[in-house]
């Protein structure tokens, strides 16, 4: 070995440093404590419960991910034509309810006779009329109107609905609605069409149902504007799970169009609502009411409002819909001073404006091309 005669070699070799006898080698107390050798069977338990902890804080987030992420099969079903309303005897197919509105309107639903004599429900070759009475000019306990629900229910389906005109104005509540009158809301409901008042804030689209029914954290194809997203009646007052749609799906506006399609898939996958405006209708939807031809929702644009399965069992929550279209007049929704005044900027008390003011409701009439309800094979 060579070394520079400026520099000192130093050489230290660990092998030849011995400690004193007493000296020992130790880890600082924290490395030790780090060292899995050195745990204890109470570290061992405590490590133990902490991995699996995160384990299943994994798999929980990654099954709610993957939930949040699953979207049902809306595969084409292949449908046939079952029912039409339209003609002359639209309404032989309907029953008219005539008992206490249950949503405390302001209205007195009158029977089929009394309808006929006031002209409160009108079918021609054409189409079908239920309108809010205009005559009565002192209607102090309330107005007439009309109420109607289909004979026949549906589990299922795929229904057409051609609207002409919308009814709207100060204190209506208008429906076009899918429901079991007899078992609610244990078999569900389906708001297609909902609006109050002068009806420029767009359609509402909404389901009430019992507990275990929800459109929060899920994945939805649809244009409209997701509301409140819990079904269960007792829920936000029973505002149910709406869907808001732009103002030309409702009122004047909709009207002016000349109205359009609105349609309706109940099925186990989902339940989704489509509006074509008159000028824009799927080719597939036949314009002849005669013609029996099916349509193919699974080629259509992007429905308005979608509520899938996802946290819904749609089979067990709709059953028996009858096919319901009334307008009431004020009662928990239109009648509610934030809505008829606040939000309605409508004039003076609503019951005040139903009792006194018959030529207001010149525009509160339904007018409809006719229905069609297509099951699947
Ligand atoms: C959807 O369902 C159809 C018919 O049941 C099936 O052929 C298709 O593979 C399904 N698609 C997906 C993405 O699961
Ligand atoms: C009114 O309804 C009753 C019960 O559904 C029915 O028997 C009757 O034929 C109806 N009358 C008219 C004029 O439609
Ligand atoms: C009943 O209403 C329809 C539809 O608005 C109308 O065409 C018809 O003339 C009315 N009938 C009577 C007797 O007023
Ligand atoms: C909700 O439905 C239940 C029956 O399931 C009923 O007892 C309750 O009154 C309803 N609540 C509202 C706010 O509609
Ligand atoms: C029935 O309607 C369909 C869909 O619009 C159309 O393709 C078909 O040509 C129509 N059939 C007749 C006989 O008009
Ligand atoms: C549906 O209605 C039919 C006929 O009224 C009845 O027998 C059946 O129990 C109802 N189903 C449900 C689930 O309510
Ligand atoms: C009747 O309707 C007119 C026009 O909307 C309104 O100005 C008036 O205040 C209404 N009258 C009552 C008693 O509500």
């Amino acid at each position: 070995m060579s070394s520079h005669p400026d520099k000192p070699t130093f050489a230290f070799n660990r092998n030849d440093y011995h400690p004193p006898p007493d000296y020992k080698v130790t880890q600082s107390p924290l490395s030790s404590r780090w060292a899995p050798r050195n745990w204890n069977k109470k570290t061992w338990i405590g490590i133990s419960i902490a991995a699996i902890i995160l384990l299943v804080v994994i798999i929980v987030a990654a099954v709610v991910g993957s939930q949040n992420n699953a979207y049902p099969n809306y595969t084409a079903l292949q449908y046939t034509l079952t029912d039409t309303y339209a003609g002359t005897d639209f309404f032989d197919n309907f029953d008219y309810f005539t008992g206490y509105d249950p949503t405390h309107g302001f209205v007195h639903y009158v029977p089929n006779t009394t309808a006929i004599q006031y002209n409160l429900t009108y079918a021609s070759e054409k189409s079908a009329v239920l309108r809010v009475d205009t005559t009565e000019q002192d209607a102090s306990t309330g107005r007439f109107s009309v109420r109607i629900s289909s004979k026949k229910q549906y589990d299922q389906g795929l229904f057409v609905f051609d609207v002409k005109h919308a009814p709207y104005g100060c204190s209506t509540w208008n429906a076009l609605w899918l429901a079991d009158e007899t078992d609610w809301p244990a078999n569900g409901e389906i708001d297609v069409i909902e609006s109050v008042n002068r009806g420029t804030s767009g359609v509402q689209s909404t389901l009430h149902t019992t507990n275990h029914c929800k459109m929060s954290n899920i994945k939805r194809h649809q244009t409209g504007q997701t509301l409140t997203t819990n079904c269960w009646n007792a829920t936000d007052s029973n505002a149910g799970c709406g869907v808001q749609g732009p103002q030309e799906t409702y009122g004047s506006a909709f009207n002016a169009a000349a109205g359009g399609i609105y349609a309706c898939e109940l099925r186990s996958a989902g339940i989704r609502i489509w509006f074509f405006p008159r000028d824009n209708i799927p080719s597939d939807i036949p314009s002849d009411i005669t013609n029996t031809s099916a349509p193919d929702p699974s080629n259509w644009p992007t429905p308005l409002a979608d509520f899938p399965n996802t946290h819904c069992d749609i089979n067990r929550h709709f059953r028996n819909q009858s096919i319901i279209a009334n307008i009431d007049l004020c009662g928990d929704w239109a009648g509610a001073a934030s809505v008829y005044s606040g939000e309605g900027g409508c004039p003076g008390t609503c019951a005040g404006f139903v009792a006194g003011n018959a030529t207001a409701f010149g525009e509160a009439f339904w007018e409809w091309g006719g229905w069609r309800v297509y099951s699947a094979r």
